[in-house]
C-alpha cells in the first residue's frame, strides 16, 4: 500500500511538473494573459524549456466560420482523390493531398494571420500552401521535412480534428515532445525542432497525450513552410 501511495504521489508530481513548464510555455506564446490548457509534454523540464522558443501551439487559432471557409474551398478539390493506403514506405499513410496557390479573399485573409505570426516579414516563402488530408485510420510517421525544399519553420492549421504531434530528437530518441493540437489549432516548428526531432501525427490508436486518449478523426492540415536559405 505504502508503495503503490509513493508511485501514485511520484506520478502525481511529475504531471504537475510538466505542467507547470508548459504553462511557462504557453505563457510566452500568449503573453501570458490566457489561461491555456496544456499543450507540451516532453521527457524532461529542460527539454521543454530549450525548445519552447522553437514550438508554438496556438489554440483556437482560427474560429468554427473560418474553418468552413476553408474546408468550403478545399473539400471540392480532396474529393476527387483517393485515400492512398498502399505505399507503405511513404512517410504518410491513409492520406490524399492536394497544393494550392490560389485562394479566396477569406481564405486569404486567414493565411495571411497563419504567416504573420509564423514567419518574419520578408522572408521567403514557398508558394504553394499544403493541403494533407488525412482519413480517420491515417497517421504520419516520424520523418524530417526535406532540407532541399523546405527552410527553418513548418506552420500548421488542423482542421476536423484534434491530434498529436510527437517530435523525437533524431539522434537521442529518448528526448520527445507531445504536442496537443486541438481542431483549428496552429502550430509551428522552427530551427532545432524542425531539423534535428522528426515529426509524426499518431494514428488513432496510439492518440494518447500526457496518458488521456485523443480521438483521431479524419484531419486536414493546411501547412505553409519557407524557403531553404
Ligand atoms: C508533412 C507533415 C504535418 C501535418 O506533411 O510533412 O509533417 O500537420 N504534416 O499534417
Ligand atoms: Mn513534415
Amino acid at each position: 500500500m505504502k508503495l503503490l501511495l509513493t508511485a501514485a504521489a511520484k506520478s502525481v508530481h511529475r504531471a504537475a511538473f510538466y505542467k507547470s513548464s508548459a504553462r511557462y510555455l504557453n505563457s510566452l506564446a500568449n503573453s501570458g494573459l490566457k489561461a491555456e490548457p496544456l499543450l507540451m509534454v516532453g521527457s524532461s523540464r529542460a527539454l521543454v524549456h530549450r525548445l519552447g522558443t522553437q514550438v508554438e501551439v496556438r489554440s483556437a487559432f482560427i474560429n468554427e466560420e473560418e474553418e468552413a471557409e476553408l474546408l468550403r474551398e478545399l473539400e471540392p478539390g480532396l474529393k476527387k482523390k483517393r485515400y492512398e493506403f498502399d505505399h507503405w514506405d511513404d512517410a504518410i499513410h491513409g492520406y490524399r493531398e492536394t497544393e494550392r496557390v490560389t485562394w479566396g479573399a477569406a481564405c486569404q485573409t486567414i493565411l495571411a494571420r497563419v504567416r504573420s505570426v509564423a514567419f518574419a516579414s520578408g522572408s521567403s516563402l514557398l508558394g504553394p500552401v499544403h493541403v494533407l488530408d488525412l482519413d480517420k485510420t491515417g497517421y504520419i510517421k516520424p520523418h524530417v521535412d526535406s532540407v532541399k525544399f523546405c527552410g527553418s519553420t513548418i506552420t500548421g492549421l488542423s482542421l476536423l480534428s484534434d491530434s498529436v504531434m510527437r517530435l523525437v530528437k533524431a539522434d537521442s530518441p529518448s528526448e520527445w515532445l507531445d504536442l496537443l493540437l486541438p481542431r483549428r489549432s496552429l502550430y509551428i516548428l522552427r530551427d532545432q525542432a524542425r531539423y534535428d526531432f522528426t515529426h509524426e501525427i499518431l494514428k488513432d490508436e496510439q492518440s494518447l497525450f500526457n496518458g488521456q486518449r485523443v480521438p483521431r478523426q479524419r484531419r486536414i492540415s493546411v501547412i505553409c513552410r519557407n524557403l531553404p536559405a
